[in-house]
């Protein structure tokens, strides 16, 4: 019987399957200090994991640890350097994590292109007719405007069909895939990210955080953009570069920003972003759906037990 830690809470959809497999016992860990990580994981031949950091320190005291099972596709959570030196498997959710981020980006572009809450908001305090006076400067159709996709993979396949369905011109800067899978989803290839900058009116972010996209957007990049340009975030924080989008949003260089995700999670109180007048803000939430959140959290399950029934999808493990 292998012995399952489950990192974090997830949906009990997927501790009823590992429940239902007999060859499985589990423990859910929901105190993720370090402390507690340090002892508590040695005992698991695998591992879910959601939040919770997994370095160096703590994996080698892990002996019996064959494959950690992330609950999404991000990993900077855990030292890759360290699973690929002793042959462990990291595991992400290809299937399930894609859709809700998709749709959360769309959901924050109509949120910001249409008013917000101040149309709620006048219905709601008797002032109905007041809105007919309103100077209307900053809702917009999506009729024709350029996004900029940044990144094309799940969640960049998922978001250009909704920004198309919207009539949207799709432009997308990505150089590991090639133009023909991009124009067969009716996007158009960016080769130079600062050409698809400049003719932007929506940037979205769908990129890993790593070295090379750490700080990707910094006040250069923004100078670049249109003065009612937004930006939307649901990657990684760090990717944009904190400070420069608070003050590029300050100065007026750029419209406004939609943003999931911080350099710091939970973010600081004091951090500029979250008053910022010029800002939707969400909580790394844009896969909390019902739907979402169910799925990935058997998905996440099915992945460590397709592992050690030796039947593992090839596109589920990271190459590291
Ligand atoms: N906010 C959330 O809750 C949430 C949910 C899911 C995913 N995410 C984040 O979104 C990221 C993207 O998710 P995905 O499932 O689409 O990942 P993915 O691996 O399927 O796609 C990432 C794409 O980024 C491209 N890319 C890598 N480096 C690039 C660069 N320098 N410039 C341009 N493109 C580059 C890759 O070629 C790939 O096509 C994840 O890494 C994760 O960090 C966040």
């Amino acid at each position: 019987m292998y012995k399952i830690g489950i990192i974090d809470t997830i949906d009990h959809k997927g501790i009823e399957l590992l429940k239902s497999n007999n060859n499985f016992s589990y423990e859910i860990i929901t105190d993720l200090s370090k402390e507690n990580l340090l002892t508590k994981l040695p005992e698991f031949d695998g591992v879910t994991l959601r939040r919770g950091k997994l370095d160096e320190e703590i994996l080698k005291n892990c002996k019996k640890l064959k494959v950690i099972a992330r609950h999404g596709v991000g990993y900077d959570n855990v030292d890759i350097a360290f699973l690929k030196k002793n042959d462990m498997t990291l595991l992400v959710t290809h299937n399930s994590t894609s859709t809700s981020p998709a749709e959360h980006v769309m959901f924050m572009i109509l949120n910001i292109y249409k008013g917000r809450e101040t149309f709620h908001t006048m219905v709601r305090d008797g002032n109905f007719h007041k809105a007919i006076h309103l100077k209307i400067d900053d809702n917009f159709e999506l009729l024709n405007k350029n996004i900029l996709i940044v990144g094309f993979g799940r969640i960049g396949k998922k978001l250009i069909k909704k920004c198309l369905g919207f009539d949207m011109n799709v432009l997308v800067y990505d150089p590991y895939v090639e133009e023909e899978i991009i124009s067969s989803f009716g996007g158009k290839k960016i080769l130079d990210l600062e050409d698809g900058l400049k003719v932007a009116d929506i940037l979205s972010l769908s990129v890993p955080l790593n070295k090379e996209t750490k700080n990707f957007i910094t006040l250069k990049q923004m100078f670049l953009m249109k003065k009612k340009a937004i930006i939307i975030n649901i990657s990684r924080g760090g990717i944009i570069n904190e400070d420069d989008l608070n003050k590029a949003l300050n100065d007026k260089i750029i419209a406004f920003a939609g943003i999931d995700v911080f350099e710091k999670e939970p973010p600081e109180l004091s951090n500029p972003l979250l008053k910022n007048k010029r800002v939707l803000l969400s909580p790394h939430a844009a896969t909390f759906t019902k739907e979402g959140l169910e799925k990935m959290s058997m998905e996440t399950v099915q992945n460590i037990i397709d592992f050690f029934e030796n039947k593992i999808e090839e596109v589920k493990i990271v190459k590291l």
